[in-house]
């Protein structure tokens, strides 16, 4: 609808009417205002799939939700570094929303994976924000194509599920921007997602409901978002304040909160414009969905259930596979052992668990697809972690008797979910045991993962071969099976590294915080930016993923030797299928800034990927195009993004580990660093300006003398280097002080240094 409509429609509203547009109906639905035909409209959970509840909504039950189909969780979609297919995946999942009559699916979700063991990982894509958001933006894309909207989630730094409703995440301006709202940012800007979802956390002490600096100065003024802000279900304190913050919709129904913003308006406490503003807003979402609404839609079932099928199959991460042990021969004596082989876990719990469609096992995909000699021993059950010698036994008994042992194994719905972190990175201690008797009898095994987080190993050096199937949604089972089987090439890639223990996480110290505040003391180094910099032993880095065939990296080439900040830099290499069959993979770009002495910066960061499809002898160019941002780091001083002169290295890889390829190029930054000279300004940082050494070369020089005396104890005490620094460190008082041999008041001091204040910023 028009902007001037909707103007002229806000104004026949009356007072409560506006105020009740801010609030839900019920648990999904908005209110209607019949008399000027504003109707209600619907939105459901999300991510992953479509959880429409019938009326009698129970929050993070899934009471009578209509069956629908599961696709990947975010902890899988990530893994497949495959934008297309998340976008496929969102439009499914759009046009199942417009055939139910669903307006907005509530999801993505980009919160960070700062810990390993956030409850609510499953959900989310990386610890890499510029994943994060690619991936987010392709979902978005997707959805919103079908004419429904989207609603990305958790705005803002919502890492920890633990206390989720009172802690407060303080978090640093630098770390802010460069992590934490950097996997909102490129898709709120690229993808422009109906609405945003803020988290009920507090950040640096101000609820996200309430706090304007998100939800107007940076996500409107800066990043000019025009879609509404609504409230995680419950996540609204104070009212009247969350409307002046930018928080427009409450979810789900208000209880006597709607009389609040009356009240406000009515005393002259909130200005009605304000109250105008969010209508606006709100109006422009209902119309936007009423006119995407497309009537007499049908979705296709079994269409969807094969595109899950797909998506899965590209999100199973081959994490280790010795002597070729996969895959498997069709035929061979096999057994598939664990209880996920033939009930898999493949999503989590809480507001995002599916009514699924059709979940397929690897077992019974084994059997449809004829692959005969695959036997079934349920070796455990999930309910507790108590280990059943008779199951055990059994599937003991069968591996001995089989050529190889694929154990199915992974993490019970009750150790991770919504509503609570873990409290440590163990799969059940006997799963952990069942698997190192059945490697102790069977040396031919290979380990099936079904976790929405990493875990830790015990048993990694001895088995072979390890899948990664994550959470992959109802197809998982399917998937599973042609991988193992080796119908499908695995090119899955882990999006968050995997620690060989939790205490090693860079967040481990201070995870999840005391009492209700939890300092992200770690500030930028989350996930493979502490590994890294640290050079950590991992059980598996970022980026990690094998596949059945091998890829070359050559020719890597930029259009330029050096870069001035606000070009270009095109960026391009060439890979080449070098094994026996086809396959796909991920071709990851990251920068690192090598002249970094003033900032703290990691080793290298995640700026660009690509995913490519080779048959095997082939080979294809990838290009990429990075601009300021991919060289930039987020200076509070400014307060901006700032490109800092020096030289950078561009370094394509596998993996945060598995470096293939690397190029340096000269970067000169245009903007200057404010910088303001005190009397306590060291020497060396005024020598940075060029501008100012004419004015202390005489003081340099005299300084100097000091260690010049012509006498060789001196220089024996004092190395050149020593000396050098001896200045570079001394403040300008001291040094101006030292030349003139008598001390110097301030007011002089003073003095000198507004002259050179004057020249740098002349
Ligand atoms: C969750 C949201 C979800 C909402 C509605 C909240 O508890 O945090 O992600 O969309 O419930 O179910």
């Amino acid at each position: 609808m028009e902007k001037s409509k909707i103007r002229e429609l806000t104004g026949q509203l009356t007072l409560e009417e506006k105020a009740g547009l801010c609030s839900g109906k019920d648990f999904w639905r908005t209110k209607a205002v019949e008399r000027l035909g504003i109707p209600q409209i619907m939105v459901s959970d999300g991510p992953h799939g479509l959880r429409k509840q019938d009326d009698d909504a129970d929050h993070l039950g899934i009471n009578d939700a209509i069956k629908a189909v599961c696709f990947p969780a975010g902890c899988a979609s990530a893994s497949s570094f495959n934008r297309e297919l998340i976008e496929e995946v969102g439009e499914a999942l759009g046009e199942e929303c417009q055939a139910e009559g669903v307006s907005t699916l509530l999801g993505p979700g980009v919160c960070i994976k700062r810990s390993p063991i956030c409850g609510r990982n499953f959900e989310y894509f990386s610890e890499d924000p510029y994943v994060a958001s690619e991936m987010a933006t392709a979902f978005i894309k997707g959805v919103q194509s079908k004419g429904v909207g989207t609603s990305i989630k958790h705005f803002l730094a919502n890492s920890q599920e633990h206390r989720r409703m009172s802690s407060s995440s303080d978090v640093d301006e630098r770390t802010l921007r460069e992590i934490y709202l950097a996997s909102f940012e490129g898709a709120v800007k690229n993808a422009k997602p109906w609405t945003i979802m803020n988290s009920y956390n507090r950040i640096n002490g101000t609820y996200a409901a309430e706090n304007k600096k998100f939800l107007t100065d940076i996500l409107r003024n800066e990043w000019g978002y025009e879609g509404i802000v609504v409230s995680d279900w419950g996540a609204v304190n104070n009212r009247v304040a969350d409307l002046e913050a930018g928080c427009d919709l409450e979810m789900p129904a208000a209880h006597g909160n709607d009389e609040l913003i009356i009240d406000a308006v009515k005393s002259g406490k909130l200005d009605e414009s304000v109250l105008d503003t969010a209508v606006e807003r709100l109006l422009d979402w209902i119309f936007k969905a009423v006119e995407n609404k497309k009537e007499r839609y049908v979705w296709d079932r079994k269409a969807d259930h094969e595109k899950a099928k797909k998506a899965a199959r590209e999100t199973i991460v081959l994490l280790k596979n010795d002597d070729d042990i996969l895959p498997l021969t069709k035929g061979s004596k096999v057994a598939f052992i664990g209880k996920y082989a033939d009930k898999p876990r493949y999503q989590g719990g809480g507001s995002s668990h599916i009514n699924s469609m059709y979940v397929t096992s690897a077992y019974a995909a084994a059997k449809d697809a004829g692959i005969e000699n695959v036997n079934f021993a349920k070796g455990f059950d999930d309910k507790e972690d108590k280990y059943d010698e008779a199951l055990a036994n059994e599937a003991i008994e069968l591996a001995k008797n089989s050529d190889v042992a694929v154990v199915f194994a992974g993490l019970p719905d009750s150790f991770e979910s919504e509503g609570y972190d873990r409290r440590h990175m163990s799969m059940p201690l006997s799963q952990n045991r069942l698997i190192e008797e059945i490697a102790a009898v069977q040396p031919n095994i290979v380990v099936v993962l079904h976790n929405g987080s990493p875990v830790e190993m015990p048993w990694i050096d001895k088995v072979p071969a390890v899948l990664e199937a994550y959470l992959s949604g109802e197809g998982v089972g399917a998937a599973e099976c042609e991988i193992l089987f080796g119908d499908v090439n695995p090119s899955g890639r882990l999006a968050e590294s995997f620690p060989l223990k939790l205490e090693h996480n860079p967040s481990y110290l201070y995870y999840f915080g005391e009492g209700d505040v939890t300092e992200y003391r770690e500030g930028v180094y989350v996930g493979y930016r502490y590994y890294d910099k640290k050079q950590i032993p991992l059980l598996f880095p970022f980026g990690h993923g094998l596949s059945y065939t091998s890829f070359e990296y050559s020719d890597l080439t930029l259009d330029k030797e050096e870069y001035t900040e606000g070009e270009k830099l095109k960026v391009s290499v060439k890979v080449t299928n070098t094994g026996k069959r086809a396959g796909k993979e991920a071709v990851l770009l990251f920068v690192g800034a090598r002249d970094t002495d003033y900032v703290l910066r990691p080793v290298k960061e995640l700026r660009a990927f690509d995913k490519l499809s080779l048959s095997a002898g082939e080979s294809k160019v990838v290009e990429f195009e990075l601009d300021s941002r991919a060289f930039s780091y987020y200076e509070t001083k400014i307060p901006d993004w700032f490109v800092e002169s020096g030289e950078y290295e561009i370094i394509i890889a596998r993996s945060a580990e598995d470096i293939r390829l690397v190029k340096s190029i000269k970067v000169t930054g245009t903007k200057k660093r404010p910088f303001k000279i005190t009397p306590d300004t060291t020497c060396g940082d005024v020598l940075q300006f060029p501008e100012c050494s004419e004015k202390i070369a005489k003081y340099v020089a005299d300084y100097m003398t000091l260690f010049d005396d012509g006498d060789s104890a001196a220089s024996e005490a004092m190395s050149p280097e020593m000396i050098k620094r001896q200045f570079e460190y001394n403040p300008l008082r001291s040094v101006v002080s030292f030349s003139l041999r008598k001390p110097i008041s301030m007011e002089e001091v003073k003095k000198f240094v507004d002259g050179l204040n004057a020249l740098i910023n002349s």
